[in-house]
């Protein structure tokens, strides 16, 4: 570690995921300072924010000539470009995977295979890259069935299809917008629930199970978006169906990715869909997900600095997770139009006197010369913990109430598909 009292950390990013770990670093007591390139205005009231270099390598220097002794990666499309591998090639302490291990999330094409290589449970799929051929695929399998971009879209290159025509339709404007594959696979019906891994390539840390509500509508209805909602945890799965996660899926996939050499030392994100015939991978990412960390990371009490500089260098057999006995929900307010075109500037005002057990975790904000301004689609992450889920609804569903936010999109019924039916 530098000679500065406490660590010194830079995370990459700027939306509310990245918010939510600069917040858990600075309650490190092993943290002496939290560096953030780009960040956003509510990650500067808490972290020195740096402009974000356009190449990976200078972001390594970047780091290097910050002292820092570890990098913490947010996004994706910064680990599928190697930023990982740039810090690396410098002897900086890294929590992110390489680009190859990376993969994983970069192409839904790869995911796939890789599940069928190492007998992973998830749904039969087809791989195009001609419109013609998938579209032919849709017409044999039917609907429902699910249309995905291969590469990497924000979490919005999914689309459910109810009918052969909605598949057709999204080959067609996936290709359309330049996407160069796609794949087409089987609809799973079920739960769908969010468990992230912390693994340091060989040792797995699993956190508390969470719920991600992606869809733009109430209901479950419009389109995708990168997450509207969150809650965690969840009691989807006891003991003894985590047990069998773990066995059939988290630890064949960390080792398969060993076995390929290409070891996961960062977080193992799998989307999973809980169906009657048991749980089934919907998708992998290689990153805290976004809006899922700001659930988790308010709930954990094992300091998160220890964790992720132990997993970075390969030591987390000698962390152990602690848990806040809660839970906790977090609502995405969104610019009016988002997923799809929306304003940018949106004046805000956030009152300071939420409560102690509320955070603001920003996602899209800036500070304008006229005060607080939205700067994207998803622009703030409302959480709130309590002793129990419904009564955390409750209480990130007073804090949006009080927010200024003109004009401002968010989910009503957060938690709903758990039986949650507290928010106004
Ligand atoms: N909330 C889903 C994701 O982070 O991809």
């Amino acid at each position: 570690m530098s000679d500065t009292p406490g660590a010194r950390v830079l995370v990459i990013g700027s939306g509310g995921r990245e918010h939510a770990l600069a917040w858990g670093l600075a309650r490190s007591a092993l943290v002496g300072e939290v560096i953030v390139a780009p960040g956003n205005a509510g990650i500067a009231a808490l972290a020195r924010c740096l402009p974000l270099p356009e190449r990976v390598e200078e972001i390594a220097a970047l780091a290097r000539a910050e002292r820092v002794d570890l990098v913490v990666i947010g996004p994706e499309a910064p680990l599928a470009a190697g930023l990982a591998d740039a810090c690396a090639a410098l002897g900086l302490s890294v929590y992110g995977p390489s680009a190859a291990a990376a993969r994983l999330e970069s192409s839904k094409a790869h995911a796939k295979a890789f599940m069928a290589r190492h007998a992973i449970p998830t749904s039969p799929y087809g791989v195009f890259d001609d419109p013609a051929a998938a579209r032919r695929y849709v017409r044999e399998q039917g609907a429902p069935i699910v249309v995905k971009v291969s590469g990497l879209a924000g979490g919005k290159g999914v689309t459910v299809a109810p009918d052969v025509a909605t598949a057709e339709l999204a080959v067609d404007e996936a290709f359309a917008s330049g996407h160069r594959e796609v794949v087409v696979e089987g609809y799973l019906a079920g739960q769908e629930v969010s468990l992230l891994v912390v693994s340091d390539g060989t040792v797995a840390l699993p956190l508390r199970l969470a719920q991600d509500y992606k869809q733009v509508g109430d209901g479950d209805v419009g389109p995708m978006t990168g997450g509207m909602g969150t809650v965690a945890p969840v009691d989807l799965l006891d003991d003894a169906g985590l047990a069998d996660v773990t066995e059939r899926i988290v630890e064949p996939t960390l080792a398969g990715l060993r076995a390929e050499g290409t070891p996961l030392v960062g977080t193992l994100f799998v989307g999973l869909m809980l169906t009657a015939e048991g749980p089934q991978v919907l998708e992998y990412n290689v990153r805290f997900g976004d809006p899922e960390t700001q659930v988790l990371l308010p709930l954990l009490e094992t300091d998160l600095f220890e964790l992720l500089r132990a997993a970075a260098v390969g030591r987390l057999d000698d962390v152990e997770l602690r848990w806040r006995s809660a839970a906790a929900a977090c609502v995405v307010m969104a610019a009016p139009g988002y997923p799809g075109a929306y304003p940018l500037g949106i004046p805000l005002g956030i009152p300071d006197d939420l409560g102690p057990d509320v955070v603001v975790f920003h996602a899209g904000t800036t500070l304008a010369e006229g005060g607080l301004a939205s700067a994207g689609g998803r622009v703030l992450a409302v959480t709130a913990v309590a002793r129990d889920r419904a009564a955390a609804v409750r209480r990130a569903y007073d804090a949006v109430e009080r927010i200024t936010f003109p004009g401002a999109h968010f989910r009503r019924d957060i938690g709903g598909r758990l039986g949650v039916t507290e928010a106004p």
